[in-house]
């Protein structure tokens, strides 16, 4: 398997001042918000959509010479996706995230609520800071599809006539809108043509469903120790991503266990041996696949660079994360 650390060698430094950035920006005002926060950015994660985000403005800026601006937008970007995280893991009851303890179960979810509101408020505050009105939107308009994506999956918990474009969508609104907005922002910044910065868009876009139906495949196929948090969770709250959705299909009879909500003994078991007895998980290879290549068409029309080659690789990197 690549190494995803390879893809970002164009923008290795970046990454690195990045690191440094994101912990004096959330600030010390509040010892304990600023220590729940730290603890996450401490742990480091895969920095996915910061690097996307460095990647994009040097293969859209001239020389690739990257500007403050762009490198502020790529730390709002990660810290926006931070405290998306620290809400989920709270709405999920996690208890590790990152190979370390999430901030609801060392700190307490009165705490961790407030950690990521507090890093929403710093990340807005930024952002306004970069006094580009457009991109205040861009960036605005994913922290509403945050809330709202959350708010669909909590709504479709346990429901067996979700679709698979319902799922989509809500896909798009949790992980898709904030790689595609922040593409596009990072290219409006570089001042390239309206229809590049559509096209990046896009490529975030389809990158980000890919990503995300991936981690749902890795959430049935994966050991904890891969994935860094638990493994086989969606499926046990309710949760019902591309596998399930598309091993119902095949087996009528995993909507009752699911609509009893796994209440009999042995319930979950039988519900998981059905969707590998599917092809559920294939199908859903099948689907990130063509995600991720239609990511990639997106990126036709940017030069050839280095930073261009990783962003085909990464969209590629996230399909072999599966194997
Ligand atoms: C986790 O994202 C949330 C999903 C959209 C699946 P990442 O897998 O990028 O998380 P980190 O940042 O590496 O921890
Ligand atoms: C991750 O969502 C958080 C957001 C993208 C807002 P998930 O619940 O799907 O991801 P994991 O499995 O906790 O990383
Ligand atoms: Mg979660
Ligand atoms: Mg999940």
């Amino acid at each position: 398997m690549t190494s995803v650390k390879s893809l970002f060698s164009p923008v290795e430094a970046d990454l690195q001042d990045l690191t440094n950035n994101l912990k004096r920006l959330v600030g010390a005002r509040h010892p304990i918000l600023y220590a729940a926060a730290e603890h996450l950015f401490g742990a480091g994660g895969k920095r996915l959509r910061p690097a996307i985000v460095l990647l994009i403005s040097r293969a859209t800026l001239p020389n690739q010479a990257i500007t403050p601006q762009h490198q502020r937008l790529a730390e709002i970007t990660e810290m926006i996706h931070t405290a998306s995280l620290v809400h989920d893991d709270v709405v999920d009851e996690a208890e590790i995230r990152r190979g370390v303890p999430t901030v609801n179960q060392g700190f307490g979810n009165r705490i961790a609520v407030l950690a990521g509101d507090f890093l929403f408020a710093q990340s807005s505050w930024y952002l306004a800071n970069l006094d580009n009105l457009e991109v205040v939107k861009l960036l605005s308009e994913v922290i509403m599809n945050l809330a709202e994506g959350e708010i669909r999956q909590g709504l479709n918990r346990f429901d067996t006539s979700l679709s698979l474009e319902a799922y989509l969508e809500k896909s798009y609104y949790k992980t898709a809108s904030l790689i595609a907005n922040s593409a596009k922002a990072a290219a409006l910044l570089s001042q390239v043509s309206p229809t590049l910065q559509e096209n990046l868009y896009f490529y975030g876009r389809h990158f980000g469903l890919a990503f995300q139906i991936v981690d749902d495949i890795l959430d049935f196929t994966a050991s904890a120790e891969v994935l860094g948090k638990p493994a086989g969770s969606d499926l046990r709250s309710g949760n019902l991503t591309a596998p399930v959705l598309f091993a119902l299909e095949e087996h009528p009879c995993l909507e009752t266990l699911i609509e009893r909500e796994f209440a009999q003994p042995g319930d979950l078991e039988q519900a998981l041996a059905l969707v590998f007895d599917s092809r559920g998980i294939e199908r859903s290879r099948e689907l990130a696949a063509q995600h991720a290549k239609t990511a990639i068409a997106y990126l036709a029309d940017l030069p050839t660079s280095e930073p261009q080659q990783c962003l085909v690789k990464l969209a590629e990197y996230t399909l072999s994360r599966l194997y």
